[in-house]
């Protein structure tokens, strides 16, 4: 969704404000805008990314400001509709939706508004509030009472030249806490250049933000506690480096988030320490069954990991779309049912509408989060485990998907082991996982071979990815990145479903990625889909550990990794070769059309 930059201190905010939006430009976009408050408030927008901003036009000694990346929901992407809203003394820019703007405006007289945003009514509404109580806070106290939906906003006035008023309800707000200067944005990839103190708004909250300041309140503007954490990424994480896209560098970080969400965790005896997962043994011993709810590569990894854990906890462990389990009503059992969110961003709308389902209805919840302190991650009853993977800029997720994995793979023998399960089992995963970053970084070293045959690759317009067990969900993931990031359509399908009409698709145009497995029964039967495919004239691209078939028309070989985890090697092979197509396509990696990288609208 989109991404809102505040500034207030001593320095001009133009600059602040401007690298700020691009920083924030992963969060999607389709319009920009900035409004500086000097002697007067000034506003740039522009349609498109940051750079169609004019900063000429910016008031270049202004020392406040605030700036916003929009993904549009209520009005086509124009500079009319793009925020900064101004309407009266208010200045504002806003994530999320407001789902009663049309009664909003009704109660406010049917103001006349210059866009057909949301967001405006906001704006509207506030200064509204404003002329009747002449108090900026209990103007936006009284607003955000009455509008319903989601709000993450950032206001300014130019009653009140040096100071930012924030507020929150289902669009995440971050403060950061410098020396005579403070921003806010929508996260802190945003701020992390300027500093590494932040405050995470929460929801309905309010907080009154100047130079020397930052004051919060609750929705009956009681004074509350100011928390400040430190950030643990550093901002040359945010930099490309050597690398063509944040995907590919994020691709290459794997060995490296690998590492980190096992360290101090996984012990070379087989030892799992997990300190964030808030479970007692008795609550331990209760779990009978585990469903694991996320949304697009969130979800796949879950899916990743449900066939593993089955298999080393033997209960029943079942996937959900977070958007349909949030309708769902099917039977749970609260006293014996553990449900995992898992979230890079902590922020997904329908994840986090999932979680308040699961916790309505009285399960014990824990989440899988890559972003410290996100709204899931708060909100989550029993605690859970963050990834440390660093931030993860390119609109696509990799090193969060294979880190997200991991950790389900270490909640498994972390469980495995409290319930006193095989300590032979438990020994070998943990071997297995701490191979595994030097396996993956054997799997990157075959990136050259992989572009070539992925140059080849890129003429079919007509996927299929197709494996079975752990390679089913590692097709569904591979299948998702080529559609995402090379606007390639394909779809995944368990191998064995070929027969059951997915094949009619498959002519001398189609090709099918058939991940080969391990397993020697399994990789024969896998091999009557590829003559299935042949026999129709189709194209095949095999990956397995194993020499080139004879009826495939290409062939990767990779190295086995072990029981647990080699399908995150399938995946590596599977990212680089989306990220080798849409290279040679030359379209916008890490920032693919239509798409944001944290989804906060239903
Ligand atoms: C990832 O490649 C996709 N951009 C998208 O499916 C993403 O995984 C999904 O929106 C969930 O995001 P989250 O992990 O931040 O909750
Ligand atoms: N609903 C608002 C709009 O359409 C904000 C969308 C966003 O979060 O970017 O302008």
């Amino acid at each position: 969704m989109c991404g809102i930059i505040g500034y207030v201190g001593s320095r001009p905010a133009k600059e602040i404000i401007y690298s700020g939006l691009q920083r924030l430009e992963y969060r999607g976009y389709d319009s920009v805008g900035i409004a500086t408050l000097g002697k007067k408030i000034k506003i740039i927008k522009a349609v498109g990314p940051t750079n169609k901003l004019d900063l000429d036009l910016v008031d270049a000694t202004a020392t406040t400001g605030i700036g916003h990346t929009r993904w549009s929901t209520h009005g086509k992407p124009t500079e009319t509709n793009a925020h900064p809203h101004s309407y009266g003394l208010i200045t504002l820019v806003h994530n999320g939706i407001i789902d009663n703007y049309q009664e909003l405006k009704e109660k406010i007289g049917q103001p006349k508004l210059k866009s057909q945003t949301d967001s405006e009514v906001l704006a509207a509404l506030i200064d509204h509030y404003y002329n009747s109580k002449n108090n900026l806070i209990e103007a936006i106290r009284l607003a955000i009472s009455d509008a319903r939906g989601t709000l993450g906003i950032a206001v300014i006035t130019k009653d009140h030249p040096n100071q930012i008023v924030v507020a929150r309800r289902g669009s995440p707000i971050v403060i950061g806490v410098g020396d005579k200067q403070n921003f806010v944005a929508s996260d802190s990839s945003a701020i992390v250049d300027h500093t590494s103190k932040v405050i995470y708004l929460r929801d309905d909250q309010i907080g009154l933000i100047t130079p020397n300041s930052v004051e919060l309140f609750d929705m009956k503007l009681n004074s509350q506690e100011v928390s400040i954490e430190t950030l643990d990424n550093n901002s040359e994480l945010l930099d490309k480096g050597q690398y063509s896209s944040f995907l590919e560098k994020e691709i290459f970080e794997q060995p490296t988030s690998l590492g980190n969400v096992m360290r101090g965790r996984v012990g070379s005896d087989g030892s799992i320490v997990l300190g964030g997962p808030n479970l007692s043994q008795s609550e331990i011993q209760s779990i009978k069954r585990i469903l694991i709810i996320g949304c697009g590569t969130a979800y796949y990894a879950g899916y990743y990991a449900r066939y593993e854990l089955e298999k080393i906890l033997g209960l029943q462990v079942t996937v959900e779309h977070a958007s349909e389990f949030r309708y769902r009503h099917g039977a749970l059992e609260p006293e014996s049912t553990l449900a995992i969110f898992m979230s890079q961003s902590g922020e997904t709308a329908d994840t986090l509408a999932s979680l308040r389902e699961a916790k309505r209805r009285g399960l014990k919840t824990m989440g899988i989060i890559n972003t410290v302190g996100s709204t899931i991650a708060r909100e989550v009853s029993h605690g859970g485990i963050y990834l440390h993977a660093g931030i993860e800029s390119s609109v696509a997720s990799t090193k969060a998907y294979s880190s997200m994995v991991v950790a389900l793979l270490m909640f498994g023998a972390f469980v495995a082991y409290k319930q006193g399960r095989d300590a032979s089992m438990t020994r070998k995963i943990a071997q297995e996982l701490l191979a595994l970053p030097n396996e993956v970084s054997l799997a990157l070293e075959n990136k050259s071979q992989i572009d070539k045959i992925a140059r080849k690759l890129s003429k079919y317009d007509n996927w299929f990815f197709l494996g079975r067990g752990t390679l089913y969900p590692v097709a569904q993931e591979g299948s998702l990145k080529l559609a995402e990031v090379a606007y390639i359509n394909s779809q995944a399908l368990p191998s064995g479903e070929m027969k059951h009409g997915p094949i009619a698709l498959v002519d001398k145009k189609h090709l099918s990625v058939l991940l080969l497995p391990e397993d020697q029964l399994l990789y024969k039967k896998n091999l009557s889909t590829l003559e299935e495919i042949k026999a129709r004239g189709g194209n095949v691209l095999t990956i397995s550990s194993r020499p080139k078939e004879k009826l495939s028309d290409f062939h990767l070989e990779l190295a086995y990794s072990g029981e647990y985890t080699n399908g995150l090697i399938y995946n590596v092979y599977l990212q680089l070769i989306t990220l080798a197509i849409a290279t040679k396509k030359s379209l916008n990696i890490d920032r693919p059309r239509n798409l944001a990288k944290s989804v906060t609208v239903e």
